[in-house]
């Protein structure tokens, strides 16, 4: 009788450990309202190949990491040719391209689980308990309709990072409302984060890491290029309170027929440059971003876009029901601050616009409150 009691008592209190895992917060911006696996009960993938099944199949899940699931080796290697097209310093990052043309060029060998990622399904919540939920070796992509996903506090990493085309962290490609929070993406083969040609809409990146410290890069110095590809043609991305740090370039690449509302983020230390486009339908409002120590704030850029000069603020009115707040820029060249473009304000309506704090207020909080490990989602 005393031990069933206790016993009883054992199964009450792993259960109330169990459904204490939940995602924190709400989405803000253009996610709001996703809710994803919803009250499913949590599951704990065994292994990486329970962790893909789970991720890819069609039930409503609540999936909760707490270990590291590497699948860096998991598929073996490929042997192929690229090219030395930054020098063949040890730093460098090396294209995984089979014409190098007059770049010198070599054999090389690289891991194939890095180069596909996995095609996460509708419906998912996607966990990290602590520190402790990483995910090393493969990027994760919603594409051809996938919706409502959520993905919180682990880390995606490692993904052949000295070699272009070796891997991408994070991509969409015609998806709807996914909110990835908390989210910290470190040595990528190419983009931390990648959106494909097919419209992605109601995404929310927030309170993310983009960890730019890279061990080889285009540049040979550490300060990765490859950031965010904007390319959609008709994107919605809100970013908001995320830390992009050591970045050289794509910073983002906001191009195609974006749609951007960049909100209280901080990018730190730029190597090279921070935003660039080439298309002409990209659309963006920067508002209440901290820029610090930025070698040039613009590429070439050939969209249109609204970086809230002192004086607009009210502008903003009309395309975010509110006010802007003004960016703040520090030892960074150049600034936003002749973008003033309104003519797309409309194209905001009926989305959930985000809130915003001061320029100020992000610099004190978000690069300590950036990334995975950093709230708590349960025991
Ligand atoms: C970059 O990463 C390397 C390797 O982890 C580390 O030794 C170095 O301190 C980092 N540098 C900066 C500036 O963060």
């Amino acid at each position: 009788m005393k031990l069933a009691t206790s016993l009883i008592g054992a199964f009450v209190a792993l259960a109330q450990v169990v459904t204490s895992e939940a995602v924190v917060g709400k989405a803000d911006g253009f996610a709001y309202g996703v809710i994803s696996g919803g009250n499913a009960s949590p599951d704990y993938p065994a292994d990486i190949e329970e962790l893909k099944s789970m991720l890819t199949d069609a039930t409503p899940r609540v999936i909760v990491l707490k270990k590291t699931y590497d699948f860096t080796q998991s598929e073996g290697t490929i042997v192929g040719n690229v090219c030395l097209s930054w020098g063949d310093a040890h730093s460098c990052q090396q294209i995984i391209q089979d014409d190098c043309g007059e770049t010198p060029s070599m054999t090389a060998k690289w891991w194939k689980a890095p180069t596909q990622p996995i095609d996460v399904a509708s419906h998912k919540t996607i966990l990290g308990v602590g520190n402790k939920g990483v995910i090393r070796g493969k990027g994760l992509r919603f594409r051809g309709g996938a919706s409502n996903i959520i993905v919180q506090n682990i880390q995606v990493s490692d993904l052949n990072n000295k070699y272009v085309w070796g891997g991408d962290a994070i991509g969409f490609d015609g998806a709807d409302l996914i909110w990835i929070d908390h989210v910290t993406t470190h040595n990528p083969g190419r983009q931390h984060y990648v959106f494909g040609f097919n419209p992605s809409t109601r995404v929310t990146l927030s309170n993310n890491y983009i960890n730019g410290n890279s061990t080889y890069s285009t540049s040979c110095d550490n300060y990765h290029y490859w950031n965010f590809e904007m390319v959609g043609t008709d994107d919605q991305i809100t970013m908001k309170n995320n830390y992009m740090y050591r970045t050289a370039g794509r910073a983002p690449a906001l191009s195609g027929g974006t749609l951007l509302h960049a909100v209280n983020n901080v990018w730190s230390d730029n190597g090279g440059h921070l935003l660039e486009g080439g298309d002409s339908k990209a659309r963006g409002i920067f508002e209440g971003n901290v820029f610090t120590d930025i070698n040039s704030m613009v590429a070439d850029y050939a969209g249109r876009l609204f970086g809230t000069p002192a004086g607009s603020e009210s502008k903003c009115k009309s395309a975010l029901g509110r006010s802007c707040q003004t960016n703040s820029y520090k030892q960074s060249s150049g600034s936003l601050d002749s973008y003033t473009d309104t003519s797309f304000f409309g194209d905001f309506s009926g989305l959930h616009i985000a809130s915003a704090g001061s320029a100020a207020q992000a610099a004190s909080s978000v690069p300590q409150n950036a990334g995975a490990g950093i709230i708590n989602v349960g025991a």
